[in-house]
């Protein structure tokens, strides 16, 4: 199995590369308007932003940022297959400009674009982003009632196009039906309150470009791509910033496209793209052994699951899940400014054999239990 990366330096309000509906998942966060790190490349896009900011009208400014938010949304509505989702991670800002304190809610903006549209608005994610730095809290400090609540949050808004994806031909639904995850993956992936993934931490040695990144986790990333698409998909991130979205997908079998305005960071992302293999295969290997602990822990408590996996000699919880099946990647590399990653696929013989393992849970009656092996890397 192969998937096709392709990195597109450029203004993603023209995707000029991409067909009319031929993205099947969109992943991305774009410059937060109102944030003071991105007002540079707002203004570069129209320069009657920096006179709004320079006149302290920060409304005005608020609405022309999001209007040059708007043109990649409506780019983004053209490449978009039918049945087609788009997830948009972003924060809210709160800014002072003048004598005036006040909450740009660019979430809310975002919403009404799609609403517009004619997107169906799915339920979206909140996403807990912790500070710890002392200065958090603004405003009047213990006085009421001048004091202002910190945003400590940021949002992954979910809009589908044109209602369900349909899959009928047997080939669709067997594709679909290996890219399921495990049932205790939906339980934490499709909670509304995401508390454990953190922040990445920022580990650019150039300091223009670690002032001006803003990368989300691969995490996040990759839950969402695995959440809403399935193998061999393709995957567009029109704000690519370091790659994040390239490197989630290559880790999950779906071809991708990015758009990335600066140029500054193309080698950055080249290189952490190419560099991602061990850090994808062990996240990948992670999922695998968390599921062993947990059917494990599940089989001392509750006794046996009722489904086995039709790949891997484990159990699992629901029928969904027997066909779900993992490759780690072989190679990634360019050919002709395209990446190319190449798989193999992981088999039962690669998780481990299955061994008798006394039952702990006090239960005099209850007959040895198979448990599974931890894979070992
Ligand atoms: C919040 S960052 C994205 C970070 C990314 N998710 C990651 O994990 O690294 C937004 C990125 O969008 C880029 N950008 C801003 N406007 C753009 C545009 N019109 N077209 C393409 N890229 C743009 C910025 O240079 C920045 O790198």
């Amino acid at each position: 199995m192969q998937t096709k990366h392709v990195v597109n330096i450029g203004n993603s309000q023209d995707l000029n590369n991409i067909d009319n509906n031929s993205v099947n998942l969109i992943v991305t966060s774009p410059p937060y308007p109102m944030i003071e790190m991105w007002d540079e490349v707002f203004s570069s896009m129209n320069p009657a932003i920096a006179e709004a900011l320079d006149n302290e009208n920060g409304v005005e400014a608020y609405n022309l940022m999001n209007m040059e938010l708007n043109k990649v949304w409506d780019e983004v509505d053209r490449v978009l297959v039918s049945g087609g989702i788009t997830c948009i991670n972003i924060g809210d800002a709160t800014r002072k400009i003048g004598d005036s304190f006040q909450l740009y809610s660019n979430h809310s903006k975002i919403i009404n674009y799609f609403e517009k549209m004619g997107y169906q608005v799915l339920p979206d994610i909140l996403w807990r982003k912790q500070s710890n730095k002392p200065n958090k809290f603004m405003g009047s400090g213990m006085l009421p009632p001048n004091a202002y609540v910190t945003l400590e949050h940021e949002y992954i808004l979910i809009f589908r196009k044109d209602g369900n994806r349909q899959f009928k031909k047997q080939e669709e639904k067997e594709k679909r039906r290996t890219s399921a995850y495990f049932w205790e993956e939906r339980n934490k992936w499709f909670s509304d309150v995401w508390e454990d993934v953190k922040g990445t931490s920022q580990k650019l040695d150039n300091k223009e470009l670690r002032n001006r990144n803003g990368a989300y986790p691969f995490e996040l990333a990759y839950r969402l791509i695995n959440m809403y698409s399935v193998k061999g998909d393709t995957v567009l991130d029109p704000f690519l910033g370091t790659g994040t979205t390239i490197i989630a997908s290559i880790a999950s079998g779906r071809n991708s496209i990015g758009y990335e305005i600066d140029p500054n960071f193309k080698d950055f992302i080249i290189n952490g793209i190419l560099e991602s293999k061990n850090n994808s295969n062990n996240y990948i290997f992670d999922r695998i052994n968390n599921h062993i602990s947990f059917v494990n822990n599940r089989i001392v408590e509750k006794g046996p699951l009722k489904h086995t996996s039709n790949t891997y000699n484990f159990d699992v919880m629901t029928g969904q899940e027997k066909e779900l099946s993992f490759s780690k990647i072989d190679k990634i590399f360019e050919e002709n400014d395209t990446i190319i990653a190449e798989y193999e696929p992981i088999s039962a013989k690669d998780i481990g054999s299955t061994a008798n393992v006394e039952d702990t849970a006090g239960d005099k009656d209850t007959k040895k239990k198979k448990k599974t092996k931890q894979m070992t890397l």
